[in-house]
């Protein structure tokens, strides 16, 4: 067997054109040149740059397996890179996900977005990477459990003997930093107990219990929690393998039939629902939203990813989209009320606080 492959999708927002809308594509050009460089030196095997909304994707694959100094490295090197280029032109809020100073040997709880997996690539291997905008960490825990776990969206768990045995989740508390691991379908009610909170519970890894290979990789990454104070979007990555043993491609993609409603929509506190398009529609501009999904799909060949192919740019997500306008408007006559806007409570790291100071002595006894 050839040795085991990486596939390593680290994101971060160093910059937007106009406002949070998109990414220049100054900016993209700055991380294929960088890339391009670390490929040429044989230190990745390959990479694919792209933009989803105000976040830049870079996708490689390498042998060096996941969390990675080296390639932590070159990501955020390559993020550096591009700051300067965003400030030159004066993109908005250039470095903004860079939170660290300087480097530490991972880019994870430094600000950019992880998901990693290394696999032994399969004699056909295809991989779907999706990428989200205005959106937070845990946005993937209801279209991961339909994928993996509802066969009213997977006909294979039933009528495929590779599927039938179910998979295994691995659950983070972003909050308490502890994980936990639960297996499908016997504990489902156990698991939804807690991925039904996605601001604290999210799936991290999901793996198949017919051999314990890993089927899906999320990053979890929460800004918020990383700098103390609201900065940005979490605006998650994940990798998903298909076929034969994992869900087949038209079941992954099935769960962004609905527009499902997630927080991250304007300024990080309002609800909205998650729209899927193709990558080059990924440029949120209503309210800065409605939230974005895109999704890449890639054929591994001896680590060399062949595509991709932008598996929403397809007439039969017309209705989602549609769905979308439609949840969109209603949430939106709602103003600032909820539950279009977040809870107070989940509100922590915006003006609330000095609000609720300033009028701290106005408040009376009832
Ligand atoms: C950021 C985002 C936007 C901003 C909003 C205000 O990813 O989605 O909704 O939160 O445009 O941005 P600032 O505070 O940078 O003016
Ligand atoms: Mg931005
Ligand atoms: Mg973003």
């Amino acid at each position: 067997m050839a040795d085991k492959i990486t596939i390593s999708v680290i994101k971060a927002d160093i910059g937007g054109w106009v406002g949070h809308s998109a990414i220049h594509p100054a900016l993209e050009e700055s991380a294929r040149e960088s890339l391009g460089a670390a490929k040429k030196q044989g230190q990745i095997v390959d990479f694919h740059v792209t933009a989803c909304g105000d976040d830049l994707q870079l996708i490689t694959t390498h042998r060096f397996g996941v969390d990675n100094e080296k390639i932590h490295k070159l990501a955020w090197d390559t993020f550096i890179t591009g700051t300067e280029v965003a400030k030159k032109l004066k993109l908005y809020g250039a470095g903004q996900d860079l939170l660290a100073d300087a480097f530490s040997g991972n880019v994870k709880g430094q600000g950019p977005g992880v998901a990693e997996m290394e696999i032994d690539e399969r004699t056909s291997e295809p991989i779907l990477i999706f990428m989200a905008d205005k959106t937070s960490a845990g946005s993937w825990n209801l279209p991961l459990f339909k994928m993996f776990v509802d066969p009213f969206n997977t006909a294979g768990l039933v009528i495929a003997p590779s599927l039938h045995k179910g998979f295994k989740f691995e659950i983070h508390d972003i909050r308490e930093h502890k994980k936990i691991f639960f297996e499908t379908p016997e504990e489902i009610y156990d698991l939804l107990m807690f991925i039904g909170t996605p601001s604290r519970f999210t799936i991290k890894h999901v793996f198949s219990r017919a051999d314990g290979t890993i089927a899906a990789a999320s990053s979890t990454e929460r800004l918020s929690l990383i700098a103390g104070k609201y900065v940005g979007k979490d605006d998650p990555v994940m990798v998903v393998r298909s076929q034969h043993n994992f869900p087949a491609v038209g079941e992954v993609l099935e769960p962004f039939r609905y527009p499902w409603i997630i927080e991250g929509w304007m300024r990080g506190s309002h609800y909205g629902p998650l729209m899927p398009t193709s990558q080059k529609q990924a440029t949120p501009s209503r309210f800065d939203g409605p939230p974005r999904v895109i999704c890449l799909g890639f054929q591994l060949a001896d680590g060399m990813l062949i595509g991709p192919r932008d598996m929403f740019d397809d007439p039969s997500w017309d209705e989602a989209r549609h769905d979308a306008n439609i949840v969109a408007d209603h949430l939106r006559r709602h103003g600032p009320f909820e539950p279009h806007r977040l809870p107070l409570e989940e509100m922590e790291y915006t003006s609330l606080p000095q609000v609720m100071q300033k009028l701290e002595g106005r408040w009376e006894k009832l």
